[in-house]
């Protein structure tokens, strides 16, 4: 059974329509056809509320195993990605941003500046990456191996 993707850019300007969904695509490309399948891909507002959502839509009405996120980590006054994240997430896997943001150190010390968080909703799995193309690229990769093993223990598979 493939892994259920959906793939949520949050990006005022890609909701406006003055900005293409580089990042959201970008995600798409990186995930192995044998092993995922991406049923959404969406595009909100950086806006608390539309996050929240879309975000138990996804869990609650779709069953979608993971959630990848994009945009809207960072530091300026619109950026409530993570904020909205944690706040529809039962449980948190701080593993996967702590992750994030050391290795990413490594290849610019503005991975730092990004509050990304990671967290569980009923079966799904929720991780926030960071907005630009460059970063998804470098972050996805980080996390993309241990993401099948992830998902089988969140279905209850154990280790
Ligand atoms: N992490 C990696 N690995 N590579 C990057 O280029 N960019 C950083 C950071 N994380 C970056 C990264 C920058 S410049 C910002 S501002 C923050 O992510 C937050 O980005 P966001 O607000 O678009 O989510």
């Amino acid at each position: 059974m493939k892994i259920k993707v959906a793939v949520l850019t949050i990006s005022d300007s890609c909701a406006e329509g003055s900005r293409e969904d580089v990042s959201g695509q970008t995600i798409i490309d990186m995930l192995p056809v044998e092993t995922f399948e991406v049923c959404e891909k969406k595009i909100v507002a950086d806006d608390h509320e539309e996050i929240v959502s879309v975000l138990k839509s996804f869990s609650d009405e779709q069953s979608i195993d993971v959630v990848l996120t994009t945009g809207g980590t960072g530091l300026g006054p619109r950026d409530v990605t993570p904020e909205a994240t944690a706040s529809v997430c039962e449980r948190m896997a701080p593993g996967f941003s702590e992750i994030l943001r050391v290795e990413g150190f490594r290849k610019t010390s503005k991975a730092i500046l990004s509050r990304g968080v990671a967290g569980m909703r009923k079966n799904s799995l929720i991780v926030n990456l960071p907005g630009s193309p460059k970063a998804v690229r470098e972050c996805l990769e980080i996390i993309l191996d241990v993401i099948p093993h992830a998902v089988k223990m969140i279905r209850g598979g154990g280790h």
